[in-house]
């Protein structure tokens, strides 16, 4: 949780995920979406943003012989993007969408690790046109089924894209683990704002989460 500025307007810290760490220092990865990112976009070398974090739990560890599959919706490429780091020698695939060539994401610095993207776009300006989880779909078709039981998903992305792959999951009985992003406030646990739906009642994202097995989720 950032608060982007020093004074208290806004006076909401906003949440963002650790895209890339390194010792104490991290980067994040973000888009201008309102007011308290377009005061974060000028901020210059040497102002100090205070933090509080992290906070939450992170995805599951992968046990020895399971396939990596990860899936990014847009801005979803941000936490998974030190998880592909970690997970490179396991010859991760990593499924990235965005609604175009513009938006796509990271696909130099995956690259660059040597992991192996897919790439779908809405508009088909880049990659396969349609959904990330519909190029997915596709790609278990293909697979024998000895190799789709070693796979498990780690999934971020809009709540929509989320649902689907839920659906495509249970489709094909692998094991999907997501990153939610629900609208935060305190960030602690404390308002109760971040809520999603569980089938153990409601969980808080920025306490319990942001992780949840999707099979855990009421849509
Ligand atoms: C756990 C978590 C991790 C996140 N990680 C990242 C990240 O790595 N990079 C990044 O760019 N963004 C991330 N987000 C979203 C980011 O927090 C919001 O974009 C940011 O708070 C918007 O603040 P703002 O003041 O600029 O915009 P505001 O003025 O607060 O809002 C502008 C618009 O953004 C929408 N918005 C606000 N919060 C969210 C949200 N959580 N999800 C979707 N839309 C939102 C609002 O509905 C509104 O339409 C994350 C959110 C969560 C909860
Ligand atoms: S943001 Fe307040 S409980 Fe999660």
């Amino acid at each position: 949780m950032l608060s982007v500025d020093r004074c208290l307007d806004p006076l909401l810290k906003r949440p963002f995920s650790l895209f890339r760490k390194s010792g104490s220092d991290f980067q994040i990865l973000y888009r201008v979406a309102g007011r308290g990112t377009a005061i974060l976009k000028d901020k210059k070398a040497g102002d100090i943003i205070k933090v509080l974090g992290p906070l939450g739990n992170g995805f599951p560890k992968l046990k020895s012989k399971i396939s990596p599959i990860l899936v990014a919706g847009g801005l979803g490429v941000a936490p998974l993007f030190s998880l592909a780091e970690r997970l490179a020698d396991k010859n991760p695939i990593f499924f990235l969408g965005a609604r175009n060539k513009k938006e796509l994401l990271c696909t130099a610095e995956l690259k660059s690790i040597g992991i192996k993207s897919v790439i779908a776009t809405d508009d088909g300006s880049a990659g396969e046109k349609g959904t990330v989880v519909s190029l997915l779909n596709k790609f278990l078709t293909s697979c024998c089924l000895r190799l789709i039981s070693s796979c498990l998903v780690y999934a971020c992305g809009p709540r929509p894209m989320l649902s689907e792959l839920s659906s495509l999951a249970k489709k094909f009985k692998i094991n999907a683990y997501a990153a939610f992003e629900e609208n935060m406030a305190c960030g602690i646990g404390a308002c109760l704002g971040c809520a999603v739906k569980t089938v153990n009642g409601y969980k808080r994202v920025c306490k319990e989460g942001p992780v949840f097995s999707l099979d855990e989720i009421i849509w």
